[in-house]
Order: structure tokens, then sequence, then C-alpha cells
């Protein structure tokens, strides 16, 4: 299971009990796709899925758990394949330098054979879903022995007990059926009729300033490799100061998150949120409930574990605090018809904090 902050993996029984009680609802988008969690769960219940996001990570996931159908996969070959990768000898390139030696995210015996098994895979003559399997492949392997709290902007300054195992390549789950991959802007997407012959849009977005591509730099230059410059402590990309996402700007979310539910063409929107967000429910459900009536169901979790142990520098030294522990999650449920929204979320009533109804 990869660390992946806001991904949805606690949510995911509500939204797929929520999407299962809707009318008519076979295509599905997942708009902000990330670990494709929510999209391969949706596929997992039968939708036709299109799993987008702007991240070159998430999208190599979504062609090998989305678009990949695995009863067209050769299994075996690609058995085959990671057995060959994983018998790679190490050798020191540029994923030892920069993540083992300028920093300490892997021991350096797992970095020589990360940079043996990328170097590898571009010289396979594979399809591109084969391709974007064995890249997920190597990305959880990575995930599984790294030394970070779940994000890319620091590492621990004593080793995690797991990055002393050995890097350990899987063939990751795959699921029978046909999906769809896309990798664009959400706004970009919506507004050039993404989601026209879609049932329902499931809308995940980031809501605070903390940037995807600076929190997972490597594993974009695993799909990138791009071998780029790197700099700071975390040894991030230099790209990764201007690559920063609208949905991570204060003073642009509002406008920008408008911008997206306004453009969006099927006839139920899903909208995940939580309360560290930019927008507080009432302004939510204000621009949701243009589209239609919407109803709202609030669930509480622990915060993810990197904030409960906290973050430290390469010091040691633990660098700001945790403010607090617990992490309300919102899921906002947008349709044309208030009997048909109220139904759907009628089973979780119980554990619903709040239950509204706005008119359209
Ligand atoms: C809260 S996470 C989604 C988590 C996902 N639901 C899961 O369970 O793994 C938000 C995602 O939005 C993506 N993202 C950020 N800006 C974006 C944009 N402008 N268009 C599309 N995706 C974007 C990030 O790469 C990140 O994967």
């Amino acid at each position: 299971m990869i660390k992946y902050i806001g991904s949805k993996r606690t949510l995911v029984p509500t939204i797929t009990s929520v999407v299962g009680q809707l009318p008519d609802v076979h295509r599905v988008c997942d708009l902000f796709t990330g670990t494709t969690r929510v999209a391969q769960a949706l596929k997992r219940a039968g939708c036709h899925v299109v799993a987008n996001d702007i991240a070159s990570y998430s999208y190599e996931f979504a062609l090998a758990a989305i678009e990949a159908d695995a009863r067209r996969l050769d299994v075996e070959r690609l058995r085959a394949i990671l057995a060959r990768l994983a018998a790679l000898p190490g050798v020191e390139g540029y994923y030892t330098r920069t993540f083992c030696e300028e920093a300490r995210y892997f021991q350096p015996k797992n970095g020589q054979r990360i940079d043996a098994i990328r170097d590898a895979i571009d010289e396979l003559s594979v399809t591109r879903h084969e391709r974007a399997i064995l890249l997920t492949s190597l990305i959880l392997a990575a995930d599984r022995v790294d030394s970070t709290t779940g994000v890319q902007m620091a590492y621990l300054k004593g080793w995690a007990p797991r990055a002393s195992n050995d890097l350990e390549l899987r063939l990751p789950e795959l699921l029978p059926g046909p999906g769809d991959a896309s990798r664009d802007d959400a706004i970009r997407f919506v507004e050039g009729g993404g989601t026209r012959d879609i049932d329902l849009t499931y809308v995940d977005p980031p809501y605070n300033q903390h940037s995807y591509f600076g929190n997972y730099h490597i594993w974009e230059s695993l799909v990138r490799h791009d071998l780029p410059e790197a700099y700071g402590i975390a040894r991030k990309r230099t790209d990764t100061r201007d690559n920063r996402s609208v949905f991570n700007s204060s003073p642009k979310f509002r406008e920008a998150f408008e911008r997206l539910i306004r453009g969006i063409e099927s006839r139920f929107i899903l909208v995940s949120f939580n309360n560290e967000g930019y927008l507080a429910d009432g302004h939510l459900l204000d621009i949701l409930a243009r589209k239609g009536f919407v109803a709202h169901l609030s669930v509480d979790f622990k915060r993810y574990v990197g904030a409960q142990i906290g973050i430290f520098n390469p010091s040691g030294q633990k660098v700001g605090k945790v403010s607090h522990l617990r992490n309300r999650e919102s899921l906002f449920l947008v349709g044309d018809s208030k009997e048909v929204v109220q139904q759907a979320i009628e089973p979780h009533r119980p554990g619903a904090e709040q239950i509204r109804l706005a008119l359209g």
C-alpha cells in the first residue's frame, strides 16, 4: 500500500457504497486519481473508469491498474521480465548518487538496484501497459524500503527499519476490464469535454499548500527518467519550484474550484474534502449547490502517520509541530434529484455529522 498524502484508502468503502446506490452509474471519472485507489475500487465494482491526474507517476499507475485489462495481459511474461529485472546487479547511477549519497532516502544497496532496473526498463521491448506495470512495480518496491514518513520533503535521521530490507519487485494487482488513463490538468480536462459521457465524476483535489510534485519528486523522476538537477537537503527536482498546482494556492483555490465544478458535465459529482482545506464546508456547499441538490456526509479519521510521529530534519530535530491528530473527511454528493442523493447517503446516516440538502 503506497504511502500517499490525501489517499482515500479509508474512505474507499464509503465512496463505493454511495456510488453503488446511484441509478445508472456505469461510467465514472476519477479526476485527481493519485494512487488510483478509488479508481481501482470503482473498476472492481464494475464501472468503466477514466482515471486522470497531472502527475506522471499517477498516469503510470492508471495505465497499469485502470487502462490495462488483466484478461489481455500475458502475466507469465510479465513475471519473467520482473524476475530478470530483479536479478540485475546494482549499478551506481543518478538515483544512488542523488537519493542515497546526497540524501538518505534509500540504502545504497537498494539505490543501486533502482538505478540498474530503471535503466533496463527503457531497453525492453514492451507495450506501454507492460511498461507502466514494470514502473509501478519499481515505485511500489522503492516505497516499501524508503526511509521517510510518507513524503519526500525529508528523510529520517536514523534509517527506518524497512530501509534495510532488500528491494523486492512484485507484480502489482492487475484488474480485469476496460478503463482509461489520462494525464491532464483537471480544469483543462473538464473544459475539453472529458466528462461529457461520464455518469459520475469523483473530485479529490489537493486542498492545501502541499505540492504533490514536490512531495513525490522521486516517483516523478523515476517515471520521467530525465535525471534532473536537484537542490536542497531533500534533493528535489529544480522544476518543483515552478510546478505548483493552482489547487495548492490559497488565493487561487476558490476560483479554480468554481471553474472546475462549473465545467463538469456528468449527472453526478462526488467531492472529497477535509477540515484542513482552503474552503469551509459552507463555501463548498454554495459552489456545489449551483449544480443541483447536495448531500453532505462527514467522517472523522486519524491523520496520516507522518503527522502523528512528527516531521524531522536530517539532524533529527523536529521541524514544525503537529497541530492536531484528527482529520474530518467530507463527501459531498451532487445530483439533480433530491430523493436520489438523499437515498444514496441514507445507509451512512449514523456516521454522518450532518446531512444537508441544498436547492440547486
Ligand atoms: C488528494 S490527492 C488524490 C488522492 C487520490 N484520491 C487517492 O486516493 O490516491 C490529489 C491529487 O491531485 C493531483 N493534482 C494536483 N493538481 C492537479 C491538477 N491541476 N490537475 C489534475 N491533477 C492534479 C495530485 O497529483 C494528486 O495526486
